[in-house]
């Protein structure tokens, strides 16, 4: 199918690339002239595994191109609507702009019998407005979410949990058009669920709502289990073996960031605020507020550990990036940790394998070492924010231990092996551990 991506942000340059892999012919649209032009040479303008591997494949045979222009939209039968919908400056709720502006471009080059497909995350109303929006073009507008998790963005969206297809009332044979599209990932069995326009919506913004919830939910029991002396690692294990609860997302630790799950909740909340149902969805404010006390915990138990005394003292702070394995750094706990430390007065260096450069585009202030051991070298305190490999699994402690000026390790991902770390004379401290 010929087909179009508004919007080569993250989600649309893994789309495009995606489509074109499986046969279709596709052009990403994107008004950033540098996203577009590092696109069409093959360059990613982030990390994400099998990327570049793909929009080469797709570039080389000719099936994927990028453009500024928005004219060449008028041939597709399908658009995707792929453009960021972050959270507005000092609000709550999410901005709506980009996704104005890339109708609006759009509807002029929109022919009859063209399918518009939304895929941003929006607050729920949005498609039926912009539904009515296009109607007069003869195109027919349908919402087909995104759930792609960063690290995982080519595999999630050639092989989704789901698939999911909002249309409005009568519209139902646009459906088919997504089938077409998803044809492969249907054949093997991906379950295709029709609804109507608003669940659609809802589906994507109740799924982060659900596991931010999740993750909170295991931080309150880390905050019980700090005043109780449980251990919350055990505690997570026992409840994961009941198949209705299940072990993922029950990690715990520093707690969630990112670019999705923190303003995806805020949004939803502003939502149903506005819709006069702001109770129903009262718990992601404390969900939020969890969230951002386990922040603060992994400060006290830095200052905690040493005594109170964290003027000047080192700190080596081991991650930045919001998770393992990407370079992102947008609501990164780990960062916000460390800002935090140095806001303390202490002496703090942050490493990263990836995200270094990311992080000291926007904290200028921090310190930054590219090598693991350096960044340990005289320590008085380590921090584990986030858990690489470099750090989880390749950290011996006894040659951590000979680098560093004090044996303190704090795990803010509770990703290390508390006994091995202690025999080797660490004075260790998980979050909500024993
Ligand atoms: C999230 C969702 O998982 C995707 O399904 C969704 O499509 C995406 O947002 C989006 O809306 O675009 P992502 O932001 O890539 O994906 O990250 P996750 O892997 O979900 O992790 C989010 C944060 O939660 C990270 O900071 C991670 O460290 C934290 N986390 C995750 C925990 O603290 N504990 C856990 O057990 C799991």
């Amino acid at each position: 199918m010929r087909m179009t991506v508004i919007g080569c942000g993250y989600l649309g340059a893994v789309h495009a690339a995606a489509m074109a892999s499986i046969g279709h012919e596709v052009t990403g649209i994107d008004v950033d002239e540098a996203k577009i032009r590092s696109l069409a040479a093959g360059k990613a303008p982030f990390f994400e595994p099998k990327l570049v591997e793909l929009l080469t494949a797709g570039l080389d045979s000719g099936t994927l191109t990028f453009t500024t222009d928005i004219a060449a939209a008028a041939e597709a039968d399908v658009h995707f609507i792929a453009v960021g919908t972050p959270q507005l400056a000092g609000e709550h709720a999410a901005d709506l702009q980009y996704l104005d502006s890339a109708i609006a471009a759009l509807i002029p080059h929109l022919r009859s019998g063209a399918i518009v497909a939304g895929k941003s995350t929006v607050p729920v109303g949005t498609a039926a407005q912009l539904a009515e929006r296009i109607a007069p073009t003869g195109a027919t507008l349908v919402w087909n979410p995104e759930f792609l998790r960063e690290g995982w963005a080519v595999h999630d969206t050639l092989t989704p949990d789901r698939i999911v297809v909002g249309v409005r009332d009568g519209d139902e044979h646009a459906a088919d058009a997504l089938r077409d599209v998803y044809t492969s990932a249907v054949a093997s069995g991906t379950p295709f669920l029709v609804t109507d326009l608003a669940t659609a919506e809802l589906v994507k913004g109740a799924a982060n709502a659900f596991l931010a919830t999740k993750i909170s939910f295991i931080n309150a029991m880390a905050e019980i289990a700090e005043t109780a002396e449980a251990d919350v690692a055990l505690l997570a294990d026992a409840l994961g073996y009941d198949s209705r609860i299940g072990r993922r997302y029950l990690g715990s630790g520093i707690g969630f960031g990112g670019g999705c799950l923190p303003k995806d909740i805020r949004a939803f909340a502003a939502r149903a605020e506005e819709l006069g149902r702001g109770e129903s969805v009262g718990f992601l404010r404390e969900v939020d507020a969890i969230n951002l006390r386990r922040r603060d915990r992994a400060v006290q138990l830095v200052v905690d550990a040493l005594d109170g005394h964290v003027f000047a003292r080192r700190i080596a702070v081991l991650g930045a990036a919001f998770k393992p394995f990407r370079d992102d750094i947008r609501d990164s706990p780990a960062l916000d940790v460390a800002v935090r430390l140095r806001g303390l007065g202490a002496d703090v260096v942050v490493t990263d394998p990836a995200a270094l450069a990311n992080a000291a585009a926007v904290h200028p202030q921090l310190a930054y070492e590219p090598l693991r051991d350096e960044a340990l070298r005289d320590a008085d305190a380590v921090v584990i924010v986030t858990e690489w490999d470099e750090y989880r699994r390749e950290l011996d402690p006894v040659h951590a231990g000979s680098l560093v000026a004090r044996r303190i390790m704090i795990d803010g991902r509770n990703c290390l092996d508390a006994e091995t770390w202690r025999s080797a004379g660490w004075n260790y401290r998980g979050m909500g551990r024993r």
